[in-house]
């Protein structure tokens, strides 16, 4: 016998409703960093364009950073926590396996009736999970989503490896996603290039290690492209952006980025990345958070290890 089950009903669109960002305490400036790894101040940021970034003290871990960073975004977004139907994480960082992180940030949050779950994509995280939010929300399982990308960095990298200890930050952004009238959240282009896996992989013992050039040569390559789909995708030119948040991995792929896209100077770059260098999943909405007072679209492009990408095009909060 063939049964028809009921549906619930989703919402027409969904959008971003309020961002906020966590930064751990510490700061830390390059001539720490490059103590150990014969490098300078001049040198990273010349490569890089990082001048700081933040490190978590003990008690800064990922669940209390993501927490901190969901909670505010909650209240700007005057949404109850008992009102949130999931709590989404992307995130690389979290060592445990059998807990993940989602359901401590919601237990902290009391969204006791929210579905809790992680998500990996590595740096492109961000973007793969929001087009997860929103197809919740547009497809009826959720009405509100507490979305969060938090990374603990410090704890996957080695502070003496050349090419990953200066680039890297720690710290949360999130966002509340919310039922819509209308589309705030463009279709998503993605995709993934397994083969190319070994250039940004976890060694044996647990820590992140990258063919720099590689990643690089890649990154410049790829974000055009996907930017260019993703602007197609949701019926826009590069003429109507407000705003471009790219992933923050260096200024140095943001700004070759930009050219290729042929920004005009009216569109607010996010360069994040500066004061706090890579925070991974995290970057996107932190750097999101960082804009100055910015309304309009915004093009976002995340982009890591897998090597995984994703982007679209969302209205600012
Ligand atoms: C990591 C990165 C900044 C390195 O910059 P780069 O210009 O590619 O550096 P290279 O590895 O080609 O090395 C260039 C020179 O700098 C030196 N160098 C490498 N790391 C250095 C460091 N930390 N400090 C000082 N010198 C360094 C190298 O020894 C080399 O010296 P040589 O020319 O005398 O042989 C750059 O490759 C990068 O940003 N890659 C992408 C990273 C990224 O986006 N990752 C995250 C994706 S989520």
């Amino acid at each position: 016998m063939s049964i028809s089950l009921q549906s619930r009903n989703g919402h027409p669109g969904s959008r971003i409703l309020s961002v906020a960002s966590y930064r751990p305490r510490t700061e830390v400036s390059n001539e720490a960093v490059a103590a150990l790894i014969d490098s300078s101040d001049d040198w990273i940021r010349r490569r890089s364009g990082i001048e700081s970034r933040r490190h978590a003290a003990i008690d800064e871990n990922l669940a209390t950073m993501a927490t901190a960073a969901a909670a505010k975004a909650l209240a700007d977004a005057g949404i109850d926590p008992g009102n949130v139907s999931a709590v989404l994480v992307a995130t690389m960082s979290h060592r445990g396996r059998a807990t993940t992180v989602a359901p401590l940030v919601a237990d902290a949050l009391g969204a006791s009736k929210a579905g809790a779950l992680d998500l990996g994509a590595a740096c492109a995280g961000f973007p793969y999970a929001l087009a997860t939010a929103d197809t919740l929300v547009r497809g009826g399982a959720a009405d509100h989503v507490v979305l969060v990308g938090a990374e603990r960095m410090t704890d996957i990298i080695d502070e003496h490896d050349r090419s990953t200890a200066f680039l890297f930050g720690d710290g949360a952004g999130a966002v509340v996603v919310g039922p819509a009238a209308r589309c705030g959240i463009g279709p998503v282009v993605w995709g993934a290039d397994g083969a190319r896996h070994e250039a940004l992989r976890f060694d044996e013992t647990g820590i992140l290690r990258m063919a720099g050039p590689e990643v690089f040569r890649w990154a410049t390559s790829v974000i055009p492209e996907v930017a260019r789909r993703a602007l197609d995708a949701a019926g826009l030119s590069a003429g109507d952006l407000a705003a471009f948040i790219p992933h923050q991995a260096n200024l140095r792929i943001t700004l070759a980025a930009a050219k290729a896209l042929q920004l005009s100077p009216q569109v607010h770059l996010a360069t994040d990345i500066t004061t706090n260098g890579n925070t991974g999943a995290a970057s996107i909405p932190q750097a999101m958070a960082a804009l100055p007072d910015v309304s309009g679209p915004a093009l976002l492009v995340g982009f890591g290890a897998g090597l995984a990408y994703a982007a679209q095009v969302i209205e600012l909060p």
